[in-house]
C-alpha cells in the first residue's frame, strides 16, 4: 500500500477519515466536512452511540453534499498518544481495505502537541495493518479483495511527518518481511531457502555469511546438528552483520531460533495443530526482519544477528531419545526428547555468538515452548535476563511498541532441574516451570554475556486480528527490538 503525507484539506473523492474527540468534539477537518455535507456528520452521530472514544468509529457512506465513497468519524479519546495514534490508522485501514474505496485521506489536526510525529504514527499503523499474505489464493472471493491502494495523511507540516515517516517505513518493510518468512510453509522455507532469503539483505549493505552442515561440524555444533540430522534438508547458520557504528563500537546481538518445521522428530507431536510448526522458525524470522529494519533505516549502531535454521523430523537417521551430543561449548546434552529442540539449536548459536563477537549483550527470540503459552497467553512475550538493566530496558521498548514482555525467574533450584547422570545436562526439565527450564538450558550457554530471552511461542502467530495486525504471522519482535536498539544503543 502506499503511504504519502499532504497538507490538510478534505479530498473530493474516496474514502476520508476524520477525528472526533471524547464527548463528540469534532475536529476542524469533521467541523468543515460537516459544513461540506448539509449537517450529515452532526446528524448521523446524533443517531448513535459514538462518543468519541478511542477505539470508537462510525462511518457515513456517501455523504451528502460531497463526491466521498465514504467519511470515517475515528474516536481519540482522551488520550491520543503513540500507540493510540498507530492503532488509529490500523483501525481505519481494517475498515477500509476491503470497502470498496482505493484511496483514502487521513486527516490528523487535533489531540497530540506534536501533530507531524502523530501523523507518521497513523502511517505506521495504517501500512502495518494493510498486510496480506494471499500468494497462494488462486480462488479468493471477489467480495474479500482487498481494494484499498493508498492512503495519504494530512497534517499541518507535512514535509516533517514525511521525514519521520522515513525510518518508521522501513521499519514497516522489516516487520513484512518477518511476516512473509513465517507464513511461508515449511516445503518453501528450509534451512537452505530461508538462508537464501537472509542472504538477500547483502542488497542493503548487511554482511551474510552462511554456514553448512561441514563448516558446522568443524565447529563442533553437535547439539545443533543433531536436531536437523532427520531432516531431508541439511541444517545452516546464518550470520548477519549490520555495521551501522565506528568500528571500535561492540556489537550487539540477536539470536533467533529457526526450526523450518518442528514435527516433535522421534518424540512426534500429535497431528491435530501440527501444520502450525511451520512458524516454528519465527524467532529466525524476527531477527532477519529485525536485520532488514536496521539496515534499511541505517541505524547507527554495530549490529550481528545470527540464525541456527533446522528442520526436525523423524528418520531412520533422526536423533533418538537417549542420544547424548557434544555442544560445541564443550558441554554435554542428554536428549530425553527430541521435540525440545529449540534450544538445541540455540546452545550452539549462543555460544558461537559469545565467543566469536563478544558482543555488548545477546537477545535470543525463539518459538520455545508451549508453556509460555499456559502462562502468558497471547498478551506478553516471556522475558528471560541475566542481566536487570537489559530487562528493564527491553520491558520500556515493549511498552513503548505494544510488544509487551514480560519478565519470568531464573534461579538456581531450576538450574538443578535439567540435571542428568549419563551426561553434563538433559534437554528437558520436570513437569512444572517447562518455560523456565529451557531458559536455564540456554542460560548454560552465555557464558559470562549479558544476555535476555524472549520466549515468542505465544506472540509471533494470532489468530485474530489486532489493529496493526491482521491476523497470522505478527512479526513480533521487530518493532520491540528496533525500538531498544534506538533507544538505547545508538546516541
Ligand atoms: N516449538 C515448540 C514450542 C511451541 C509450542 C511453539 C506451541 C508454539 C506453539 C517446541 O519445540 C516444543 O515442542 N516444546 C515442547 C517442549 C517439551 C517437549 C519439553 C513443548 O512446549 O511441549
Ligand atoms: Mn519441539
Ligand atoms: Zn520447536
Amino acid at each position: 500500500m502506499k503511504i504519502s503525507f499532504a497538507e490538510p484539506a478534505l479530498p473530493d473523492k474516496g474514502a476520508v477519515v476524520v477525528l472526533v474527540a471524547e464527548g463528540r468534539k469534532l475536529s476542524p477537518a469533521a467541523k468543515d466536512l460537516d459544513g461540506k455535507a448539509k449537517g450529515a456528520v452532526t446528524r448521523a452521530i446524533k443517531a448513535s452511540r459514538f462518543e468519541g472514544e478511542k477505539g470508537q468509529s462510525l462511518e457515513i457512506v456517501a455523504p451528502a453534499g460531497t463526491a466521498l465513497d465514504r467519511a470515517i468519524l475515528a474516536g481519540i479519546g482522551k488520550d491520543f498518544g503513540e500507540l493510540e495514534q498507530q492503532a488509529l490508522g490500523g483501525n481505519a485501514v481494517g475498515k477500509l481495505i476491503s470497502s470498496g474505496s482505493a484511496a483514502a485521506t487521513v486527516i490528523v489536526d487535533t489531540g497530540a502537541r506534536d501533530l507531524a510525529a502523530a501523523a507518521a504514527n497513523v502511517a505506521l499503523g495504517a501500512q502495518l495493518a494493510s498486510y496480506r499474505f494471499d500468494r497462494y489464493r488462486t480462488k479468493e472471493e471477489k467480495k474479500d479483495k482487498p481494494t484499498l491502494k493508498s492512503v495519504t495523511v494530512c497534517v499541518a507540516g507535512a514535509a516533517k511527518a514525511r521525514r519521520a515517516w522515513g525510518p518508521m517505513g522501513k521499519v514497516a518493510d522489516g516487520v513484512f518481511f518477518t511476516r512473509d518468512l513465517v507464513s511461508e510453509p515449511g516445503n518453501v522455507i528450509y534451512p537452505e531457502s530461508l538462508a537464501a532469503e537472509a542472504r538477500t539483505l547483502t542488497k542493503l549493505g548487511v554482511g551474510v555469511e552462511v554456514f553448512d552442515v561441514k563448516k558446522m561440524e568443524k565447529l563442533g555444533m553437535g547439539a545443533l546438528l543433531g536436531v536437523g540430522q532427520g531432516s531431508a534438508h541439511d541444517s545452516r547458520m546464518v550470520v548477519m552483520r549490520w555495521d551501522g557504528a565506528a568500528k571500535a563500537k561492540k556489537a550487539v546481538a540477536f539470536v533467533g531460533k529457526g526450526v523450518t518445521f518442528d514435527s516433535g522428530g522421534i518424540s512426534i507431536k500429535p497431528g491435530p495443530g501440527m501444520e502450525e510448526m511451520k512458524w516454528d522458525m519465527g524467532g529466525a524470522g524476527t531477527v532477519i526482519g529485525l536485520m532488514k529494519a536496521l539496515a534499511g533505516r541505517k541505524a547507527r549502531v554495530n549490529a550481528v544477528g545470527l540464525v541456527g535454521l533446522v528442520e526436525n523430523m523423524p528418520d531412520g537417521k533422526a536423533q533418538r531419545p537417549g542420544d547424548i551430543v557434544k555442544s560445541m561449548s564443550g558441554q554435554t546434552i542428554e536428549i530425553h526428547n527430541t521435540d525440545a529442540e529449540g534450544r538445541l539449536v540455540l546452545a550452539d548459536v549462543l555460544w558461537y555468538c559469545q565467543d566469536r563477537f563478544k558482543p555488548q549483550f545477546i537477545v535470543d527470540l525463539a518459538t520455545l515452548t508451549g508453556a509460555i503459552v499456559v502462562s502468558l497467553g497471547n498478551e506478553h512475550a516471556g522475558l528471560f535476563s541475566n542481566d536487570d538493566k537489559l530487562a528493564e530496558k527491553l520491558t520500556a521498548a515493549g511498552l513503548a511498541t505494544g510488544e509487551k514482555v514480560w519478565r519470568m525467574p531464573l534461579d538456581e533450584a531450576y538450574d538443578k532441574l535439567i540435571k542428568t547422570d549419563a551426561a553434563d545436562m538433559k534437554n528437558i526439565g520436570g513437569r512444572g516451570a517447562g518455560s523456565i527450564t529451557a531458559a536455564q538450558f540456554l542460560q548454560r550457554f552465555v557464558n559470562k554475556t549479558p544476555w535476555a530471552h524472549l520466549d515468542i511461542a505465544g506472540v509471533a502467530w494470532s489468530k485474530d486480528a489486532k489493529p496493526t495486525a491482521p491476523k497470522g504471522a505478527t512479526g513480533f519482535g521487530v518493532r520491540l527490538l528496533d525500538r531498544f536498539a534506538a533507544d538505547n544503543y545508538e546516541k
